[in-house]
């Protein structure tokens, strides 16, 4: 009963979203979090095989490096919180480098079900980790992971990938916030961020020849179809990557190729869309290491550690909370 509540909601937010986004005067939108469903979050997978994007394979390059080093780092009785975690397959490197410490209990925050489940499978044969999976928002996990704190008990938060980068401006600095308000002094947050590189090299990320990324792209007009009745024509719309110089940001866009009307059923509306015109899908910001720091301190944080990959720069930062 709870869940089927729960998914009627969803569905309503998510409806809400597309038709708020849609038809906001200006530049139309549809939120990065839609990206996300079984299919897509399939098809991110597929994108982190690319040869093209290397950022997944330098996170995880990091991790398996630097993993002994970051467990030196936070002493003591420690529980640990993943935001994201996915399949997990990234985080077995630091799981491991604690149980060969001292046991260690591990809460996945995760939205989608099926990527917990499968978190909790790849993981399950690590000795003396204990993992609780949370099928929740970040913020809501995070609080909930918190209130099972041991007296005395550190906690480190893993925010790896890049996630980071899909916020706006001021989102990641107030998210940051959020999560200092959670934590206590002393507490660590493993930060991944995917670093400036050349425009070249990140158009190719994003727009790969095999055209994975398209279809991830485009996956959400198919979403939109599947769950609010749209009637969005898929080949309608071409896949595009840009480079946004003024926030540093790669842009994924859906551009209409002729004048068209979409109708979304369930969410009760329909626009027109022009020739040309494009829906802004994602930003995936690209920082600076200075400005990583920066943004740590004002949510409140400081630099602890830092690693950077040589081939895809990439960064790992342990921050501490004040
Ligand atoms: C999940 N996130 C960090 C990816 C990124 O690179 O911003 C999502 C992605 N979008 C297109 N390719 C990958």
């Amino acid at each position: 009963m709870a869940t089927r509540a729960l998914a009627l909601d969803e569905a309503s937010a998510f409806a809400a979203d597309v038709r708020n986004s849609l038809t906001k005067p200006g530049q139309k939108e549809l939120a990065s979090k839609y990206l996300y469903d079984e299919l897509g979050s399939k098809l991110f997978d597929v994108i982190s095989l690319l040869p093209e994007y290397g950022l997944t394979r330098a996170d995880e390059r990091l991790l398996r490096r630097y993993a002994p080093a970051v467990v030196e780092c936070i002493p003591g009785d420690t529980m640990v919180a993943e935001l994201g975690s996915g399949s997990g397959t990234k985080t077995r490197s630091i799981l491991e480098a604690f149980s060969r410490c001292r046991h260690t209990s591990y809460f996945p925050i995760e939205i989608s079900p099926t990527a917990l489940a499968m978190c909790r499978r790849e993981l399950a044969d690590i000795e003396s980790i204990s993992i609780v999976g949370f099928e929740r928002e970040y913020l809501d996990g995070l609080v909930e992971v918190a209130a099972r704190r041991r007296s005395g008990q550190r906690m480190l938060v893993l925010f790896l990938g890049s996630t980071i980068g899909n916020f706006d401006h001021p989102a990641d600095l107030n998210f940051l916030k959020e999560i200092h308000l959670i934590l206590n002094p002393g507490d660590a947050l493993l930060l991944g961020t995917d670093l400036e590189k050349p425009v070249s090299r990140l158009i190719a990320a994003y727009d790969d020849s095999l055209g994975v990324t398209a279809a991830f792209n485009r996956n959400l007009l198919a979403r939109v179809n599947r769950e609010l009745d749209a009637d969005f024509v898929l080949d309608s719309f071409q896949h595009e990557a840009r480079f946004n110089s003024e926030t540093r940001s790669i842009e994924m866009h859906l551009r209409s190729i002729r004048d068209q009307r979409v109708t979304v059923a369930k969410a009760g509306f329909s626009i027109a869309i022009r020739e040309g015109e494009t829906i802004w899908t994602e930003s995936s910001h690209k920082y600076s290491l200075a400005e990583v720091e920066a943004l740590a301190r004002k949510a409140g944080f400081r630099r602890e550690a830092q690693w950077v990959d040589g081939e895809w720069p990439f960064a790992e930062t342990l921050l501490v909370r004040y």
